[in-house]
């Protein structure tokens, strides 16, 4: 073999190694956007929030984020029913949720994911990940004050 020609047999090797290596670390379309705490974003075990229906709550559609559990009146009356709680952190990668009134519908403010007030997904994240649905906390009713345990 001549010395040119070992030369570029050896400039096409170190660019195929090159190229090889660049590949594999950047994986395949949706790796990054994958949800980082898959089904996360939950409140711990045995954590209570309440908020004080005297006050808070009052019209259908009001919501209120209470140490990590949004809290939502659907309808009116002040029993159990006429509220929903879940996770205010979104499972997808954290994002902050909200309850939109007028679409009737929780949405992410990072990613735009929603759903329904009872943690169904409407919609994926729309920077091509997945989300999980949101953990809903059972209520309890004693007097004016509504709390939800996770
Ligand atoms: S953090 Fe991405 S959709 Fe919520």
């Amino acid at each position: 073999m001549e010395r040119n020609e070992f030369i570029k047999s050896l400039g096409l090797g170190i660019a195929l190694v090159c190229t090889g290596s660049c590949l594999a670390g950047c994986g395949k379309k949706g790796d990054d956007p994958s949800p980082s705490t898959p089904g996360g974003g939950g409140v711990p075990a045995g954590t209570t929030a309440s908020v004080d229906l005297g006050t808070q709550l009052l019209t259908v559609g009001a919501s209120i984020v209470v140490s990590g559990i949004l809290f939502i009146r659907t309808a009116t009356g002040n029993a159990t029913t006429s509220f929903a709680a879940t996770q205010a952190v979104c499972p997808h990668q954290g994002g902050s949720l909200s309850f939109i009134q007028a679409s009737n519908f929780i949405q992410c403010s990072l990613h735009a994911s929603r759903y329904t007030t009872t943690g169904s997904i409407l919609a994926q994240p729309n920077d091509g990940g997945t989300t999980s649905a949101l953990r809903t906390y059972p209520l309890t009713l004693t007097g004016t004050t509504l709390s939800a345990t996770a």
